[in-house]
């Protein structure tokens, strides 16, 4: 019987990519998305399905969906995600309740919804894609970081608290890859860019070359295989690094002390001051 996979933020980039592969692969796929119209396909076991995971109905809506057609899911990917690029000082109420919103408590809603089909089944898994931004900070990026660091810590615990339920749970830590991410999912703060601000030497050193490394990155057909491979292998570790970026930093981040590690970073970025 085929494995019904609930992809989160899969109009484009890493959820597009794996809802794909997984068709092709046999799985059963909803792709959700806040705009299905983007995601035109007509490829065999993939079902576009509208899902906006800062709408707990719009969650509640997809799921029932997805459990009277199938009866279940046996895989849930947390994908959708984007990040806010400001200083903590410039940032606005809104601005960082948003980002959490998405990247963090749109995870709670949607596993909230999923859970327990899978607990009822005795059976799931559930892969959350964090970044390796989520083990290591950059400036302007305290609040794409702290979300991602928050999904790292969602993964840590709900493996406790779902493997009596036969549940497994792990996370994907990318590095760069070269999606829609830079050009429609970054978002600035207004007064952080602004050329008058105190940290214009910072902004125009550094979200430059952030850009470039995305926009150069990995392809995402790399993280698709990884998340097919995650769910196929029952022995995956917890969590897995994809892409140049992810390989290059992460074991070094595990090796060297903070202090050490900072300064490597220091250099890599040229934030020597
Ligand atoms: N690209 C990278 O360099 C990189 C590196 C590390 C981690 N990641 C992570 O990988 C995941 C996928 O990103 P991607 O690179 O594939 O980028 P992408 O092509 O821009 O896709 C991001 C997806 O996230 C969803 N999304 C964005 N903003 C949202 C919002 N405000 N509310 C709800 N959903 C929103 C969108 O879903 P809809 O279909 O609903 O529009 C979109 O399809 C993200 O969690 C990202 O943080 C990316």
């Amino acid at each position: 019987m085929s494995q019904v996979v609930l992809i989160t933020g899969a109009s484009s980039g890493i959820g597009k990519t794996s809802a794909l592969l997984l068709a092709e692969r046999g799985y059963i796929v909803y792709a959700g998305t806040r705009t299905p119209e983007k995601f035109d396909t007509n490829a065999e076991n993939l079902h576009v399905i509208q899902l906006d995971i800062t709408d707990s109905k719009s969650i509640r809506t997809a799921v029932k969906k997805i459990h009277k057609e199938q009866g279940r899911i046996d895989v849930l990917v947390n994908n959708a995600g984007y990040g806010l690029v400001s200083t903590v000082e410039d940032v606005t109420e809104e601005e960082m309740f948003n980002q959490f919103n998405v990247n963090v408590f749109g995870i709670f809603r949607v596993c909230k919804e999923v859970i327990p089909l899978m607990r009822e089944n005795n059976s799931g898994v559930i892969i959350n894609i964090s970044s390796f931004l989520g083990k290591i900070g950059l400036p302007l990026l305290t609040f794409y970081n702290s979300s991602k660091y928050a999904v790292e810590g969602i993964t840590d615990s709900l493996r406790y608290e779902l493997r009596d339920f036969n549940i497994r749970v792990h996370s994907i830590m990318p590095g760069f890859f070269s999606t829609n991410f830079a050009k429609d999912n970054l978002v600035a703060n207004v007064s952080t860019f602004d050329e008058n601000s105190p940290y214009a030497n910072l902004v125009s050193n550094l979200a430059p070359n952030i850009v470039e490394q995305i926009n150069e990155g990995n392809d995402a057909g790399e993280a698709a295989e990884l998340i097919v491979k995650m769910i196929e292998d029952e022995a995956s570790l917890a969590r897995e690094t994809v892409g140049d970026k992810a390989r290059q930093f992460i074991p070094m981040r595990r090796e060297l002390s903070d202090e050490d590690f900072e300064r490597r970073v220091r250099e890599y970025y040229k934030l020597n001051g």
